[in-house]
């Protein structure tokens, strides 16, 4: 048993990140603006190859300021993946809208652009305004964009990325979000690159995001007093938090290829074990392996899907969790969860199936090769062969 907890994705921090908050300090814009932030939105554009960014409190909190702008309310509908976090979606339904769900693509995992595609058809039949499409790229891997974007153009629906876990994976070349007509990423702690909390909300599309930093500073108008014609929210970063992650984008790069190599130790160990197979790699692109997740197969003993993960998981993630080691399931699917009971679905089969199955395995730049040995002969300890 390990004295200290071995987490699922900690935060990589150090030297330079400490020099960065010190600066921000002598600069004293101790506050939510400063040349810290706009050094972040910078480094955000040369990464995305996306021209506009605005840093803000969280991804939701680009996700809320997004749906808003996309006209997201009471009447409309939101399309999204079941398998996803609920703050891709949480926005939308706080706004009044309903959100309908669609199944992964069993290839890639990701939201199938065919199932999209019936979802949209048949919404238009029955007469819904579609107000966006959310697509979501889980556990550092992009959807299928260009599929995506086909079919939202089909419907003359905006699409939108939800990459909060995907920033350093590609697409075709381009970088995670870079598609659709805006999108989020994440810096939790548990991010690829964090500033310990925050997000950046990225755009082609100069009005989109001069709106949106309009509505994060409580939509004051730019006269000297305080000035409402609407109301707004407060969602921008502070000048601390973006100092941190000014030093964590300079080695965006060193950690991507840190988690591959990460994902590369288990899937070595791990090779002879048939009942596990790993998160596909699309063909389209680089992930960033932001988790490690395997899919374990064999019995699943009682399949409790409306409760919890399959027994073998289980079993798996509580003898982990014996040596202090943190593992998850994958996502819960959104149809399943009781606040999502009255939710209409396309598909389904496939986001149980993987939340059945899934295991998230401790990745990142903190996980050395022997944490990774020791989890590897509790799995097959575990699992066998
Ligand atoms: C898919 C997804 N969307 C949105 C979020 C929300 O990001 P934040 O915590 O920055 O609000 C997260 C993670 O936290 C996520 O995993």
């Amino acid at each position: 048993m390990r004295e200290k907890r071995l987490f699922l994705s900690p935060p990589f921090v150090g030297e330079a990140e400490r020099a960065a908050v010190e600066a921000a300090f002598e600069s004293n814009y101790v506050a939510p603006c400063g040349p810290m932030v706009d050094n972040f939105e910078e480094l955000m554009v040369e990464v995305t190859g996306l021209p506009y960014t605005l840093a803000l409190s969280s991804a939701t909190a680009g996700l809320h300021l997004l749906y808003q702008e996309l006209g997201v309310e009471r009447g409309s509908v939101v399309v999204a993946p079941t398998l996803t976090f609920v703050a891709s979606v949480a926005p939308a339904v706080q706004l009044g809208a309903e959100v309908v769900f669609v199944d992964s693509d069993p290839q890639t995992w990701m939201l199938d652009p065919a199932l999209t595609s019936e979802a949209l058809k048949e919404l238009r039949a029955v007469g819904r305004h579609v107000a966006a499409v959310v697509a979501v790229d889980l556990y550092g891997q992009c959807c299928d964009y260009d599929e995506l974007e086909k079919v939202c153009a089909t419907y003359n629906v905006p699409l939108i990325i939800d990459a909060a876990e995907a920033l350093g994976a590609t697409y075709r070349g381009k970088a995670a979000g870079a598609a659709g007509v805006a999108a989020v990423y994440s810096f939790n702690g548990n991010k690829i690159i964090t500033t310990s909390g925050g997000g950046v909300l990225a755009s082609r599309n100069s009005e989109l995001i001069k709106r949106g930093r309009h509505l994060s500073q409580q939509a004051r108008e730019a006269v000297v007093w305080y000035e409402h014609t609407e109301l707004g929210y407060n969602y921008r970063m502070s000048n601390i938090v973006a100092a941190i992650g000014v030093a964590q984008l300079a080695r965006l790069e060193e950690f991507v290829a840190r988690r591959r190599e990460v994902f590369s130790w288990y899937r070595e160990r791990l090779s002879g074990c048939s009942m596990i197979e790993w998160m596909p790699e699309a063909e389209y692109g680089v992930a960033s392996r932001w988790l490690s997740v395997a899919q374990i197969g064999g019995e699943l003993g009682q399949m409790t899907v409306s409760g919890r993960p399959g027994t073998i998981v289980e079993r798996v993630w509580q003898a982990l969790e014996a040596v202090n080691i943190e593992s998850r399931p994958v996502w819960k699917p959104m149809h399943l969860q009781p606040v999502f009971a009255e939710a209409q679905i396309y598909g389904g089969g496939v986001a149980e199936e993987l939340f059945l199955r899934g295991l998230c395995l401790p990745s990142g730049a903190a996980v050395s090769v022997s944490d990774v040995d020791e989890i590897c002969e509790i799995v097959i300890r575990e699992i066998g062969r």
